[in-house]
């Protein structure tokens, strides 16, 4: 048995700060004791010295411990290309993503770059996340084998394109098939890993591969699905020339059976109403990826309009690393904030941890075992310092609510407000 335990200010949601009075629906517990039991959480209460008894809990003061972040669409081959300069998405893709994505054929430089980016996530707070692996089967082996070995609750998928892409990064509609079948046979489920299906985005792949990747989704209850959507106007042109029977972006997808619960599509910027309806109807999920919007000059996402509460659609957030600049959730919700903003709402801090948290885990249908800090979830949490830097310290003295702190953390937030991160229960990133 192996049991440990965390003292300090503890935050979690219990419902969805969208639609409910934050008082009804988050728990804060000022001086707080979570007790952890071979991975996951046994409980979360008031301290009190008699049941810390034996644990000699690691004691937090002046932080709050939460739920690790969800990162909801991220690709990590873009590691070593983040901050490419200069483009909107196609040019992006074609002078930078696509270049940098053809080195993952080696194994050795995918197994370096997936140590690395685990352990930015990592330090960044963030515990789950989505990822988008290349088109190479040897780069989501080499993920899966390092998430593996840290225990992460990671989702991840060998990307499927097979059409207008340099020929080094293409498969087929077959082979894209046979080899995302073996390695999710092999990987999903395989500990805390969860594989999914993942064609890149419709203008690379035929619509034979857009088929097969649906049926393979079907094969297999449980597995994902991701792909980006409706991120770029130019993106959108193409896409009506490719198929031009399909009058949205979004009808290409479902019409190949590749919309429902458990797929989650990035970016959703362009939409209309419909789009939003069919996302509510079908179950699948938007992931606001802001920091990437903003760099690739694609757009605002209309985070109001897809929450609406007569038809709420499941949203995560993303930091769509290389697209987007920061792996950091607490800058990513400043972007958030701002986009916003930008569209006249207001996204409050109740409501930014709640996507960084539990939203996220609905969004991936995974809010029975993470984005809670709840006995039988699983011990994915992290430690944010309200002292991280020395304009946070004097900043929080003038903060008097909660709601002030954590829209404090989230504006001027990053990385080293991340004291420390634990995985199912283990310490895995010590900041000091
Ligand atoms: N659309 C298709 N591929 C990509 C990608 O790698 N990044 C982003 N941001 N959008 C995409
Ligand atoms: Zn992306």
């Amino acid at each position: 048995m192996n049991r440990s335990a965390l003292r300090g200010s503890i935050l979690t949601f219990t419902g969805d700060p969208f639609f409910e009075d934050p008082r009804d629906c988050c728990t804060f517990i000022e001086d707080g004791l979570l007790i952890m039991k071979d991975g996951l959480i046994e409980s979360v209460g008031p301290y009190e010295e008699r049941a810390a008894e034996g644990l000699d809990p690691a004691y937090y003061p002046q932080a709050i411990i939460c739920p690790g972040f969800i990162d909801g669409h991220l690709h990590f081959p873009q590691i070593q290309m983040i901050g490419a300069y200069g483009e909107q998405l196609i040019e992006w893709l074609n002078t930078y993503t696509f270049v940098a994505e053809q080195d993952y054929a080696d194994p050795g430089h995918a197994r370096r770059a997936a140590g690395v980016f685990l352990a930015e996530l990592l330090r960044n707070g963030t515990t789950t996340a989505a990822v988008y692996c290349t088109v190479h089967p040897q780069s989501a082996e080499a993920f899966f084998e390092a998430s593996s070995a840290l225990n992460t609750r990671m989702i991840a998928g060998k990307v499927l394109m097979d059409r207008n892409a340099p020929e080094a990064l293409l498969d087929t509609a077959e082979s894209g098939y046979e080899d995302s079948r073996r390695l999710l046979e092999k990987w999903h489920r395989h500990g805390r890993q969860l594989y999914a299906v993942t064609p890149r985005f419709a203008p690379t792949s035929s619509p034979e591969q857009l088929r097969a990747a649906a049926r393979l989704w079907r094969e297999h209850p449980g597995s994902y699905l991701q792909s980006h959507l409706s991120e770029n106007r130019g993106e959108l042109a193409w896409v009506q020339e490719l198929f031009p029977e399909s009058r949205r972006y979004l009808e290409v997808y479902e019409k190949f059976g590749l919309l429902g619960p458990r797929s989650a599509y990035g970016h959703c910027i362009h939409l209309e109403e419909e789009d939003f309806a069919d996302f509510r109807q079908s179950g699948a999920a938007m992931v606001h990826c802001p920091t990437s919007n903003l760099f690739l000059g694609s757009g605002f996402f209309k985070l109001f309009e897809a929450r609406r509460q007569d038809r709420p659609v499941k949203v995560a957030l993303g930091t769509d690393v290389g697209g987007g600049t920061s792996f950091s959730i607490l800058r990513t919700l400043n972007e958030a904030y701002k986009t916003a903003r930008m569209l006249g709402a207001r996204l409050n801090a109740f409501q930014g941890f709640y996507l960084a948290t539990r939203g996220g885990a609905e969004a991936l249908d995974l809010a029975d075992r993470i984005g809670s800090l709840a006995p039988g979830c699983e011990a994915d949490l992290i430690v944010l310092d309200l002292k991280a830097t020395p304009l946070m310290e004097f900043r929080l003295d003038f903060a008097k609510t909660l709601a002030e702190k954590l829209f404090v953390l989230m504006t001027i937030g990053d990385d080293r407000a991340v004291k420390a991160t634990y995985v199912a229960g283990k310490k895995v990133h010590s900041r000091d």
